[in-house]
């Protein structure tokens, strides 16, 4: 194990879009813009060359500064980065889409977005408000577009030539089917959790088939109870390779064939997550069987409702 292990610079190339997305990949869902901008500095600087954002996130101007940054300063190109950002649920219908994508390209500072996706399946209610709710506190959705009208905007987006690839979040594998049946051009990407505790294998198999590359969030279980961090067979394989538990789910997550999205607001932990080495196929293989927990974090898949992101105060 040693500090030039390529592990850390895979890339996975985007056979339904242009580019290689790097493996390795930094999420940028962090609550206040200050650091957002400091974490992603930080990640930059570490070799981080692939950022996850989204509108939803509300802090993308800050993202854009700290890109901006370190492109004026030379110590980056442009085209060495791969930048993701997301369409939210309120911009569904069609005449939104380019207008939403305009206004995260502005804030990102970018003139082209390497990868586009629908942040989630479940169209709510268009407008300014990010989370309408009814009298009663429930979800406003929007049944007036489907997801495949929203799909064929965003593939319009790509023609045009400022979108590289888009994709989908937070689907399921039959919502997935569906839209690669009719897809004229097919997701690149689909971002959805995943981590030793929901490894997703029958979605990593339907995406190897159809050249889909998986963005995994929560690669590290987002800090959350049952701690993947504390599982006994990842602290036993990490104690063995002299790496951290965080280092031993972030190498497996790349060795199976994914990229992943790890957070951190510490730098310390930043560097932990990019100093990768590649695992022993024991290793490998003894967290695909010997790990019996299963669990699921975010409930987002199942209302669009974001499950990491808390609600800010009711208006
Ligand atoms: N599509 C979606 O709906 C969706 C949903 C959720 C997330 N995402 C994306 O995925 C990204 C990652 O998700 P996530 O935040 O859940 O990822 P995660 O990396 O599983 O969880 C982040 C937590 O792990 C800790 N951590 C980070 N590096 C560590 C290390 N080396 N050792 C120990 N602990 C460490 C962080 O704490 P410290 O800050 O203390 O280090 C933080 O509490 C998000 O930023 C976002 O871009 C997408």
């Amino acid at each position: 194990m040693t500090g030039s292990d390529p592990l850390r610079y895979t890339t996975f190339h985007l056979a339904n879009g242009s580019g290689e997305l790097p493996a390795v990949g930094f999420g940028t869902l962090i609550p206040d813009p200050l650091a957002t901008k400091e974490a992603t500095r930080a990640a930059l600087e570490t070799g981080f060359r692939h950022l996850d954002c989204a509108e939803r996130y509300r802090n993308e101007e800050a993202v854009g500064d700290a890109m901006r940054d370190a492109l004026k300063a030379g110590t980056l190109r442009r085209k060495e980065l791969f930048v993701t950002t997301k369409l939210w649920n309120t911009n569904h219908r069609p005449e939104r889409v380019r207008l939403a994508f305009d206004a995260s390209r502005r804030r990102l500072q970018l003139d082209y977005i390497d990868c586009y996706l629908i942040h989630t399946p479940f169209a709510f209610q268009p407008g300014d408000d990010l989370d309408p709710r009814d009298g009663q506190g429930r979800v406003m959705y929007d049944s007036g577009v489907t997801l495949v009208e929203t799909w064929q905007a965003l593939e319009r987006l790509v023609d045009d030539g400022h979108c590289k690839s888009i994709g989908l979040s937070d689907i399921t594998l039959k919502k997935l089917r569906e839209i690669v049946a009719v897809a004229r051009i097919k997701p690149a990407v689909v971002q959805v959790e995943s981590h030793p505790y929901l490894p997703e294998w029958d979605l990593l198999d339907f995406c190897r088939e159809h050249g889909i590359v998986i963005q995994a969030f929560a690669a590290l279980g987002h800090a959350m109870k049952p701690s993947v961090l504390e599982d006994p067979v990842i602290t036993a394989i990490a104690q063995r390779v002299r790496k951290t538990p965080a280092q031993v789910a972030l190498a497996w997550a790349v060795q199976r064939g994914t990229t992943f999205l790890t957070t951190s607001t510490k730098r310390q932990h930043i560097q932990e997550s990019f100093d990768l080495s590649t695992l022993p196929e024991d290793a490998m293989r003894e967290i695909r069987d010997r790990i019996t927990t299963s669990i699921r974090f975010n409930a987002v898949v199942e209302t669009g409702v974001p499950g990491f992101i808390p609600r800010g105060p009711v208006n």
